[in-house]
């Protein structure tokens, strides 16, 4: 079965996209994925860790901008963006007391989801406390956005409990007729 990170990534490519946005920099994976497909990407993350592992996996250029900041406060840094990815939680390889917290993820997934243009993606980690405190109030807010205006989809293991999911947010667009 491929990872989530995987399938994120191949449900990205069903978009046509200019401008990406990684909400959770951690290793790079996603903003390197993203520099590979976007004209312009940018990537959020508290840690300068993060910052320095991703800026050695990138071919220097101007496109990518790297943010030591907090993810609510996109709006300081962009306008609006194509396609988005949030992969909660914690790095595997630092300290899990750094972990996305339920109060910032619901400013930043709220902020996205006005600054989008086409899909954001939210990688979900129920399996610690933090992590299911969020998948709490995730799976609710999602689940209350106006159909007429997103739909609102959900890549997830039924047979493993707390595993990673994937929700997946896409803007109609006739709502940005
Ligand atoms: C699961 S890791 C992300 C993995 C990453 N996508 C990758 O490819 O390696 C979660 C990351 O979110 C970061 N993070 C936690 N709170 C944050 C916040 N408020 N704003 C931005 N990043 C945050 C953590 O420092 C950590 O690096």
């Amino acid at each position: 079965m491929i990872t989530m990170v995987e399938y994120v990534h191949q449900r990205v490519l069903t978009y046509q996209f200019d401008i990406g946005v990684d909400f959770t920099m951690g290793n790079g994976n996603d903003t390197v994925f993203l520099a590979q497909h976007c004209r312009e990407v940018y990537a959020f993350d508290i840690q300068p860790m993060a910052l320095e592992m991703t800026k050695k996996r990138l071919i220097p250029s101007s496109n990518v901008h790297l943010i030591l900041d907090s993810h609510e406060y996109m709006d300081q840094y962009l306008t609006t963006f194509d396609v988005g990815i949030f992969n909660l939680g914690y790095l595997p390889n630092a300290s899990h007391q750094i972990t996305t917290m339920l109060s910032s993820t619901q400013k930043a997934v709220q902020k996205a989801i006005q600054l989008m243009k086409k899909a954001l993606f939210i990688v979900v980690y129920p399996g610690h406390e933090q992590g299911y405190q969020e998948s709490l109030w995730i799976d609710d807010f999602v689940s209350s956005l106006d159909a007429h205006q997103y739909h609102v989809s959900c890549f997830r293991m039924m047979n493993k409990n707390k595993a990673p999911y994937v929700i997946e947010i896409e803007k109609k667009q006739s709502m940005l007729l």
